[in-house]
Order: structure tokens, then C-alpha cells, then sequence
């Protein structure tokens, strides 16, 4: 691959294998084996349109523990705010020649039509309603390693589905790698398009959460609902919010995913969230990281071998 636009373009084979070296990764952060020269001499601009902590901090970390001058774009502060367009930034950071280039931004497809603009690696950090990659990664790379697999399990996933990037990515992830996926929560935070994806969808969390392996909570996206239905927190929180009365539906031992920012208290109850038995919501951060090294670390081979192979100008 070019690119990490999407899990859409990814193999099975792909993804399995790119799990197994975040899996070194992961242990070599333990040990504090933190530095190697994967990204030596590769500049890396990350681009956030939107905000972030996790996914930003971590893909600059990924960055410099793998050797790369990295540079974050203060977006807010960039000539986007004197009316330069998306393309015309990233043509004129693609003229300083970068190798890679991560983008966030609120547009779905916005950061597959910069891909086609420039002539680097272009990680997709998040764009609209559409993608989020290295999270759905991440997010099975923690899977894999609290349950001993990635296949065959019942996956619930829960909450505002119709605005978030991170349910979109793991649905088509989990079902590639032959997950049975439920889709939880209100029918008005229900994608109308849910058919295409072949899975379960239940209004009733005692009724999703049954005998799952996998309980994975989402944030209710307000800035995506543009004047739609919004509900009340409270009412939300009795009829979805995560609390051990609902979680005691799924299996004893299922595990309690939250991509972040959570709101404690409307999607989650603060102490399910802190349950070391159950919650691996650090350990899905800890996973950002390795993941991100890794698909850093594939792109720039990729890379490489196409430079190298490439005819020489005269
Ligand atoms: N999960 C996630 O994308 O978090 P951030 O918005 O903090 O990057």
C-alpha cells in the first residue's frame, strides 16, 4: 500500500500482519527500546483540522521513536484561516517535500483527494463520518491480545453508530477478520445505510449486550448532529450509558473498549471505565502508539522500494 486512507483497502493478510509487528513494537516500548531508524531522514507533518489528543500525541511520538523530523501544523494558525484551500496547503507543504503526511479533517473524502495531490504517504487520521484506520487497528490490536484472537467473537458495538468514524472502520475491520458485530443504540443515531454492512442492530442494551465478548462504547458526537436529534444527557445515560447493570449482560469475562474522549457519566459510568478487570481503555492508548509505528514503518518500506525503483530523472 501507498497509502492508510481506510481499512475498506486492506486484506485480511494485511491487517494480520500489520497487528504482528505493532505486537513488537508493543514490547519494545515496554522494555524502553523506544528508539529505532525506521523513519531516519523521512520527514513527517501531521495536519489536524480537527481536534485531538490521542491520535495526534501518539502519531508524533510514533514519529520520533522511529527517527523522523517530525512536525506538527498548528492548523488554527496556518493560512486555512486567510481562505487558502485544503489543496493548495497540502501542495505547498508537498513542494518542502515531506514523506509523509497524516491528516485529520471534519470532511469525509477530504483526505483521500489530498492523497491524489501529493506525492508522499498520506495516513488518514480521521476524516468526517468516513474513517479512522489506525483506530479500528489499534482497537483490534487490543482485542487480539485480551482475548487470544481476532475471530469468532461477538462484538457489540454501542451508541451514536450514524456520525462515527471509529464505528464505520471496526465494522468493516471485525467483519473482515469474521467477527459476528451487533450494532447497539437509538434508532435515531442509526446509520440509514446499515443494510450494507450485514450485521445485527438492537435498540435495547440488555438485549445487544447479551452474551458478548466485546463491549465497545462510543462518544455521542454533538458536533457531527447538525440540528438533528440530540438527545438529553440524562436520559441517554439511563438508556445507554454503560453501568454494570447492562454490562452484567455480556459474557463474565467481556471486555469494555471506549475510544475517547469519553464522556464519564453520559456514555460510560466512571467506575466501569477504571475497572481494571474489565475496561482496556489504557490499554487501547497504549496500542496507538505501536500501531501507529507500525503503519509508519510499512508505508516508509513501501516507500523506499518505490523510490528505489523508480527511473532516474535526466
Ligand atoms: N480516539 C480518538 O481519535 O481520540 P482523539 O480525538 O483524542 O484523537
Amino acid at each position: 500500500q501507498k497509502h492508510l486512507l481506510g481499512i475498506e483497502a486492506l486484506r485480511p493478510d494485511e491487517i494480520t500482519s500489520l497487528l504482528d509487528l505493532a505486537d513488537q513494537y508493543v514490547d519494545l516500548n515496554r522494555r524502553d527500546v523506544k528508539h529505532s531508524d525506521a523513519l531516519t531522514g523521512l520527514t513527517q507533518i501531521n495536519m489536524f483540522f480537527e481536534n485531538s489528543t490521542r491520535t495526534q500525541a501518539s502519531f508524533e511520538l510514533a514519529g520520533k521513536r522511529l527517527g523522523a523530523d517530525v512536525m506538527n501544523m498548528a492548523m488554527q494558525a496556518s493560512s486555512i484561516k486567510k481562505g487558502e484551500t485544503l489543496i493548495d496547503t497540502a501542495m505547498t507543504l508537498n513542494a518542502m517535500h515531506p514523506d509523509l503526511l497524516v491528516v485529520r479533517h471534519p470532511h469525509s473524502g477530504a483526505v483521500d483527494l489530498l492523497a491524489q495531490k501529493v506525492n508522499c504517504a498520506v495516513l488518514n487520521a480521521g476524516d468526517g463520518k468516513h474513517e479512522h484506520p489506525t483506530q479500528a487497528l489499534l482497537d483490534a490490536l487490543t482485542i487480539r491480545r485480551a482475548k487470544g484472537r481476532l475471530h469468532r467473537l461477538n462484538i457489540a458495538i454501542c451508541g451514536d453508530i450514524a456520525h462515527s468514524r471509529v464505528a464505520r472502520s471496526n465494522l468493516i475491520l471485525l467483519g473482515k477478520m469474521e467477527n459476528r458485530v451487533r450494532l447497539v443504540g437509538p434508532p435515531t443515531l442509526m446509520p440509514s445505510q446499515i443494510g450494507e454492512f450485514g450485521v445485527e442492530v438492537y435498540e435495547d442494551m440488555a438485549e445487544g449486550l447479551k452474551d458478548v465478548d466485546v463491549v465497545m462504547m462510543l462518544r455521542l458526537q454533538r458536533e457531527r448532529m447538525d440540528g438533528g436529534f440530540i438527545p438529553s444527557e440524562r436520559e441517554y445515560y439511563h438508556r445507554y450509558g454503560l453501568d454494570a447493570a447492562k454490562l452484567s449482560h455480556a459474557k463474565d469475562d467481556a471486555i469494555v473498549m471506549h475510544p475517547g474522549p469519553m464522556n464519564r457519566g453520559v456514555e460510560i459510568d466512571g467506575e466501569i471505565a477504571d475497572d481494571i478487570n474489565r475496561s482496556v481503555i489504557q490499554e487501547q492508548v497504549e496500542m496507538g502508539v505501536a500501531v501507529r509505528m507500525a503503519a509508519m514503518d510499512l508505508l516508509a518500506r513501501n516507500l523506499r522500494e518505490a523510490r528505489a525503483n523508480a527511473p532516474v530523472e535526466v
